[in-house]
């Protein structure tokens, strides 16, 4: 296999291997559920989002208003399953795309042209590998202070003015700063080689990890990287600091060089009402191993998925931070896994890790403002039989902010459990749980092993958690990507960690979940709650066959009409490459807006204020293998493929996704 096909092997393998089994007694998987769900998805090209059977299951008061929703929410001409097939992209006629910003052109014109053999000189410069999430952060004002961006601090993007009061008119869907995350690129890719043969190599590899800051502008419809002190890189190993109730603990600290570097494997993301960008670790365990054959990985570092030999990236042979068994490094491993706070807006400032939200492998960081204005975030522990996460925070976030304090600092984390009847629970994961503070010494402890607290409450396992979105009426969306181990009746599997029971529950009830499925629930008390009420709206394999038809849901965001858009990563059947689609949760309707080429995923969205510009992105093309896609040069060119973003406009000057 391939480096790839390793880094998705390597995140296939469980490594929850817990003993507690929160659906033992629920081994059947409610069929009627299951049919009442099929019962009430209206059939729109053979698939379709059910959307009926959340408010057939209802006791919570549900919220069935349905603002925004019509019938005419997306009503461009989808791209045919014959189009989707490949090789090169396709889109929507009625739509045009272009790609930017692919790894190895320079942040800012200025700097150094892409060439290969990279060099860590170059990359240091230039934009990161494995795009992936991000977001477009408007500047409003080109005469104000900070980018006009102080008047929106502290106020919801969404709902208070964000869209309406910028300094001139439209200027801010033209200029802007795109947050844009770099999860993974292997050595294959990036040096053209399957191991790093020295330090430098290493730091290639480090260097187009992390994310990229980029100060972009538009001019005749052509976005460029601008000469700006906005923008800037920020890899693996930057200097970061810790915030929270972790900051200091004993689990965070090196005895040698204890500065806190580097941010890595950055795959979704969130952004805040205050103006900032979260950039979350997920599978940062792959860059990590060591050569010397005593090591043994520790029950914690079990759980995460540590191992002697990593994904094959070799860091350790020549960076002694990753390199498991040298004990002036013992701890940092525990520095990653973590959400990071990214300010666009001020490139002197420290991106911070906020241990509050907890450690694990984050796919994303989904802020939504709750009813009571506290700053709720919901992140997906993306592994098989891994857990959803929400964190609230202590007080609202306006006042929080104005008494000097983090949103993101205090609050509680949650772990959830899907009950068997169509409720749930959030399971607070605190000292003052007795279970808990039996089994850690403190919070601190606490939040840097999180799965095993997650655990020890019985969460639910789930079908890999990929992103979280909240659309306008307040539901969530989950995408469940899939899990070909999860089985139809109980196996307890005892693998690395701890053992898992990997039969199917009511929120996972396919067994050999190859192709994923999408949850969805309403929360309690305007999301500050601990109590929610879920269904699932539609399994991807029953769309197959189907002109909608798609498998392995990964990315997923919900405009402010309600629209939702779903990016896939993985096995497409039908013919088709990785796609984006558009889904209409009232009318049921699902459309394909644009497909990729082999090897690729589709991944990260961003759209500017107007929502007439929106940037996607083509992760991994042919697995950097020319023979498979030299994209975004022409197919059969032999150019060495390179991730990039995708702009999407519509040819009539529309809102994307209409
Ligand atoms: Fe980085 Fe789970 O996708
Ligand atoms: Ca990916
Ligand atoms: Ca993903
Ligand atoms: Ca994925």
């Amino acid at each position: 296999m391939n480096q790839h096909e390793l880094h998705d092997y390597l995140e296939d393998i469980p490594s929850n291997e817990s003993g507690n089994r929160p659906f033992e007694e629920v081994l059947h998987v409610s069929m009627g559920r299951r049919n009442l769900l099929k019962a009430g998805a209206t059939l729109a090209g053979g698939a379709a989002f059910g959307f009926s059977a959340m408010a057939s299951a209802g006791s919570l008061t549900l919220h069935n208003a349905l603002l925004g929703f019509n019938q005419q929410l997306i009503g461009f001409t989808p791209v045919t399953r014959a189009q989707g097939a490949g090789p090169n992209p396709a889109i929507s006629p009625e739509y045009q795309y272009s790609a930017v910003f692919p790894w190895g052109d320079p942040i800012k014109p200025s700097g150094p042209a892409y060439s290969l053999p990279m060099t860590s000189a170059k990359q240091e410069e230039q934009i990161g590998i494995g795009h992936d999430g991000m977001w477009y952060f408007p500047i409003l004002d080109p005469n104000a202070s900070r980018f006009g961006w102080d008047a929106l601090r502290d106020s919801d993007p969404w709902t208070s003015g964000y869209l309406s009061e910028s300094g001139v008119p439209g200027y801010g869907d033209l200029n802007g700063v795109l947050c844009l995350n770099h999860e993974y690129g292997t050595n294959a890719h990036i040096l053209r080689k399957a191991n790093p043969e020295s330090l430098e190599d290493v730091r290639i590899s480090q260097l187009a990890h992390g994310m990229s800051v980029l100060h972009i502008k538009s001019v005749n419809g052509v976005w460029t990287t601008q000469e700006s002190s906005l923008s800037r890189r920020i890899h693996v190993n930057t200097p970061m600091e810790f915030s929270g109730p972790a900051k200091n603990h004993p689990m965070l600290q090196n005895t040698a060089n204890n500065e806190i570097l580097g941010t890595a494997n950055n795959c979704a993301n969130g952004y805040t009402p205050w103006g900032t960008y979260l950039t979350c670790e997920e599978n940062f365990n792959g860059y990590f191993g060591t050569d010397n054959t005593t090591w043994k990985a520790s029950s914690n570092q079990a759980r995460y998925g540590l191992t002697s030999g990593g994904f094959g990236y070799s860091w350790h042979k020549f960076d002694p931070r990753f390199d498991l068994a040298n004990p002036a490094y013992a701890n940092e491993h525990n520095r990653f896994g973590w959400v990071v706070e990214v300010d666009p807006f001020n490139p002197t400032s420290k991106p911070i890790k906020r241990t509050a939200l907890g450690r694990r492998k984050n796919e994303g960081a989904t802020v939504h403002v709750s009813a009571d204005g506290r700053a709720v975030v919901y992140m997906g522990d993306d592994e098989r039989f891994d857990y959803v996460f929400k964190f609230v925070s202590a007080e609202p976030w306006q006042k929080m902010r104005a008494s000097g304090e983090s949103p993101l600092d205090r609050g509680t984390l949650y772990a959830a459990r899907f009950n068997d009847n169509g409720t749930g629970d959030w399971l607070e994961l605190s000292m003052a749980n007795p279970v808990l503070a039996a089994a850690f010494p403190d919070i601190g402890a606490l939040l840097v092993m999180s799965r095993a607290a997650a655990d020890l409450v019985g969460a639910t396992p789930m079908d890999r958690p990929e992103w979280v979105t909240v659309a306008p009426d307040g539901r969530v969306y989950l995408a469940c990507t899939n899990n070909s181990r999860r089985t139809a009746t109980t196996l307890a599997s005892v693998e690395t960690g701890r053992s898992i029971n990997r039969a199917t529950n009511s929120a996972n009830p396919t067994p050999v979940n190859n192709d994923g499925h999408i949850i969805r629930w309403v929360e309690s008390r305007g999301h500050s709650g601990n109590k929610f009420e879920w269904d699932i709206i539609i399994f991807a394999k029953d769309t197959h066959g189907s002109e909608a038809s798609f498998a392995s849901p990964d990315g997923i965001w919900a405009d402010p009409d309600g629209r939702i858009f779903v990016q896939t990563d993985g096995d497409q059947k039908d013919g088709l490459m990785n796609q984006m689609l558009v889904g209409d949760p009232v009318s049921g309707v699902i459309k394909r807006l644009f497909t990729g080429v082999p090897g690729c995923e589709i991944t990260g969205i961003a759209v500017t204020p107007n929502r007439k510009t929106m940037f996607i992105n083509v992760q991994h093309p042919g697995d950097g293998d020319p023979a498979a896609s030299s994209f975004p040069a022409a197919r059969g060119s032999g150019a060495v493929p390179r991730d990039c973003t995708v702009v999407i406009t519509k040819k009539d000057g529309g809102v994307i996704g209409s």
